[in-house]
């Protein structure tokens, strides 16, 4: 992060204000929207020579604290994680504009095993690129107004279920009590809430991580500046409506 002491950031040829790019990553549960930011992060390490801070938030540190009741009916798989309401909407809201004002700031960290978040998670000082994921990402408007992109990942069901089913098991739940969720509070969930946020992406990235496509993009945003990955993608977007005006 070059300062340059007048609230000014230079990234090669292009000068910038000093505040992050925020990108947020929606899509339904397991789609495989921590495993694209993690693989946009890895290659970002070979490739940024301007060594920009990129970080991830999941939309999960954000989850509310759950009453005596609503631990038990979690426990059981009963508790809907998929709903709007399960989330501590303006504190998310208050993080996200906190760090678009470039303050440093603490992100909790969630256990999935004890349904609980720990306080003391990750301390972020002001980094340059934000991604925030997560499946209700898009869902609240004063939230998904903060981001600069939004991508959305588009993964088959089938192959989420699956996925879900092996995560899952490694966090200790029976087949009955994942299959149940599944079925009861997460399908019909993210029918209803998630994939209509769709429609708010700026890129969709269909079969998530194994898309190798969206790592070209990051050519472009690594050797020269985030401001021309953003005019790369949009020149993208053009090109495919061109192409599907011709066909
Ligand atoms: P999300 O954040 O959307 O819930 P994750 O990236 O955490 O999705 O992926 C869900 C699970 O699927 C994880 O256990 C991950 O290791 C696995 N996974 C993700 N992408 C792939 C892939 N392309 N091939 C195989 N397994 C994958
Ligand atoms: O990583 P992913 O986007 O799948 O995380 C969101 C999912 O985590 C939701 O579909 C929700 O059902 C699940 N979840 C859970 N138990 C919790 C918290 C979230 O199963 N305690
Ligand atoms: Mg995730």
């Amino acid at each position: 992060r070059a300062e340059t002491g007048n609230d000014q950031n230079t990234y090669g040829l292009m000068t910038r204000p000093n505040k992050p790019f925020m990108i947020g990553i929606g899509g339904g549960t397991a789609s495989g929207k921590s495993s694209v930011c993690a693989k946009i992060i890895d290659q970002l390490r070979y490739l940024d020579s301007n060594g920009r801070q990129v970080v991830i938030i999941s939309q999960d540190a954000f989850y509310r604290d759950l009453n005596e009741d609503e631990k038990k009916k979690a426990i059981k798989g009963e508790f809907n994680f998929d709903h709007p309401d399960a989330f501590d909407y303006k504190r998310m809201l208050q993080t996200m504009k906190d760090l678009a004002a470039s303050k440093p700031i603490m992100i909790p960290k969630y256990n999935y095993i004890s349904c609980t978040k720990e306080e003391n998670g990750v301390f972020l000082e002001q980094p340059d690129v934000i991604f925030v994921e997560g499946i209700l990402t898009f869902y609240f408007k004063e939230i998904r107004d903060l981001f600069h992109m939004k991508l959305f990942v588009d993964t088959d069901a089938d192959t989420r279920l699956a996925r879900r089913v092996n995560r899952d098991v490694l966090r200790g739940r029976d087949l009955e009590h994942i299959l149940n969720q599944y079925t009861s509070l997460v399908k019909p969930a993210f029918e209803e809430f998630c994939l209509p946020t769709k429609k708010y992406a700026d890129v969709i990235i269909p079969r998530g991580a194994d898309n190798t496509g969206i790592y070209f993009c990051l050519y472009s945003f690594a050797s020269s500046s985030i401001s021309f990955f953003f005019f790369f993608l949009l020149s993208l977007l053009f090109f495919s409506s061109f192409l599907a005006f011709w066909l």
